[in-house]
């Protein structure tokens, strides 16, 4: 029988990260993964290839609208194969690359169904249909997550996708509606809306991507639209029929109303994701996950001995980053030595045009929690670089305690925001005031300059470039 210090289930960003940590401390170790390749929902159809298609899909629709005002006359043709196929290609070099780390770093991966069998035991259904038993001091769980399902809402990839789905359509759909205006319904319809669709958003909401401060949600909804999204908020779905050449769905206002009848080529669920735990043993060793199917946690200890948890399977942000931060900090308690991850800290950003990106706290939650705040914002209009480049959407916000002067939240919506981003969660971590940020030199011209613009805006001493 296989003996480890360490046996991770789930080869996503959770479970990869942490079994090249573990073999960097010198602790034996394996990942169980199911997939025919590593790297999780977020190499294969999350992150990655969303990523690929933003890309290409924004080089598309620059292309199409937006060189003829740089001096450059094309008629772009879309080869949607090959843009497929291009994505297909950097998926697969991202997975491989995983498996060269786990090579160099001696962590081995046993493919197949991972399942606990009582403590100190994971027991392993092959491709092949074998099964193994693996002994271990310590399980770690990183068995990720799974689309939400809809009641009425049958997701059959063909007419009814699910991110997967959308990632791998095999045509541009006349019309899409998208259910859910969050991360994925937003950054996907971007990618089908630039490639030519009529994208329609369904929200629940009055609002788009809850978690954002609102005043950036507002900016980045009017810019949506005026792209060409249209969107439907404050209503719910209640039933969807697919026949061979579309779907047709019911939607009800849910402050109450008469019930529409939309229909579209395509339809895209997209109402959040919940932990996957399916099959897992999680009774031998007497776990109970909370009711929205979360492992619960304390230091990423779960109420079993020697059980861990970690990613997307226990609560916090659902980011490849955060699970991340997970996977380090979980092997180092392993190892014995200190770890901590500051949610607080973790950045979100969305990946479509223009990019939003943010850090911290928004100005409702320092409201609720009745902080006082003061808040300096500077809109890329002022900044020389978005000016001469013709991409002067959005702003940078930063908002600082009004007492000590930190930095408590950064929001910046703007083409390159999720790169800006960074430099604010280092001066957080460093618990930075906005003043420091404000006396740092920046160069110029660039856009990192509306961020620091931004942080002067605090004391009031902007400047308009
Ligand atoms: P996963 O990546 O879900 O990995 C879990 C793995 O465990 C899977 O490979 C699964 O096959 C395996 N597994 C589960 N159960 C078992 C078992 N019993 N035995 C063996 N194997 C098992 N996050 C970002 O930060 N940035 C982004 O840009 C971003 N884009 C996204 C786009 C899309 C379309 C989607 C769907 C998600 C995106 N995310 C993004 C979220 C990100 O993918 C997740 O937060 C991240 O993958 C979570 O990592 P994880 O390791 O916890 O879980
Ligand atoms: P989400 O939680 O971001 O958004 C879901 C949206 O659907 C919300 O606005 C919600 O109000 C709405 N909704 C819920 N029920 C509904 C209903 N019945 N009808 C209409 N609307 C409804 O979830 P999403 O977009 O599915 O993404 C899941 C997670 O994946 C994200 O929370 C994020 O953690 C991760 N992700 C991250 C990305 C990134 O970092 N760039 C990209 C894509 C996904």
């Amino acid at each position: 029988m296989a003996q480890y210090d360490v046996v991770i289930i789930g080869g996503g960003p959770a479970g990869y990260n942490g079994a090249i940590r573990a073999g960097q401390l010198g602790l034996s170790v394996a990942v169980v993964e199911k997939r025919e390749t590593l790297g999780g929902t977020c190499l294969n159809v999350g992150c990655m290839p969303s990523k690929a298609l933003l890309h290409a899909s924004e080089m598309f629709e620059l292309a199409n609208k937006d060189f003829a005002t740089l001096g450059i006359e094309v008629t772009p043709t879309l080869n949607l194969p090959q843009m497929m196929k291009q994505k297909a290609e950097s998926v697969t070099a991202l997975t491989k690359g995983i498996e060269f780390l786990f090579k160099k770093n001696k962590a081995d991966w046993i493919k197949g169904m991972g399942r606990i069998a009582g403590p100190g035991k994971v027991e392993v259904t092959g491709p092949d249909g074998s099964v193994t038993v693996l002994e271990t001091k310590n399980i770690v769980i990183a068995t990720g997550s799974e689309p939400s399902g809809l009641p009425g809402v049958v997701v059959d990839n063909k007419r009814i996708v699910d991110s997967t789905g959308a990632l791998s359509l095999p045509e541009v759909p006349g019309s899409l509606i998208v259910i859910g205006a969050g991360i994925i319904g937003l950054e996907l319809g971007s990618v089908w809306r630039r490639l030519g669709a009529q994208v329609t958003v369904v929200e629940f909401l009055d609002r788009i991507t809850p978690g954002m401060d609102a005043e950036t949600a507002k900016t980045f909804q009017r810019s949506l639209t005026k792209q060409g999204m249209a969107f439907k908020l404050g209503a719910k779905v209640t039933g969807a029929k697919a026949s061979k050449t579309g779907v047709t769905l019911t939607v009800e206002p849910v402050a109450g109303g008469e019930i529409e009848t939309l229909t579209a080529d395509y339809v895209l669920l997209a109402i959040g994701r919940r932990p996957y735990t399916d099959g897992l043993g999680l009774e031998t060793v007497g776990i109970v996950p909370d009711k929205r199917g979360f492992i619960e946690t304390d230091h990423f200890k779960t109420s079993a001995p020697g059980v861990w948890a970690i990613g997307d399977a226990i609560h916090g942000p659902m980011l490849a980053h955060k699970a991340e931060e997970d996977s380090v900090a979980v092997i180092e308690l392993i190892a014995g030595k200190y770890a901590h991850v500051d949610y607080n800290l973790v950045p979100s950003v969305v990946y479509t045009y223009p990019e939003v990106a943010w850090v911290g706290k928004t100005e409702e939650q320092l409201k609720e929690a009745g902080v006082a705040y003061k808040a300096g914002k500077f809109p890329f209009t002022a900044n020389s670089r978005a000016k001469i480049n013709h991409e002067t959407e959005g702003f940078a916000k930063v908002l600082a305690d009004a007492t000590t002067d930190e930095i408590l939240g950064v929001h910046i919506i703007g083409p390159q925001a999720g790169e800006l981003i960074g430099e604010y969660c280092v001066a957080m971590a460093f618990r930075a005031a906005s003043e420091d940020i404000a006396r740092t030199v920046h160069p110029h011209p660039t856009r990192s300059e509306a961020g620091r613009q931004a942080a002067m805006g605090v004391e009031g001493w902007t400047m308009q470039a």
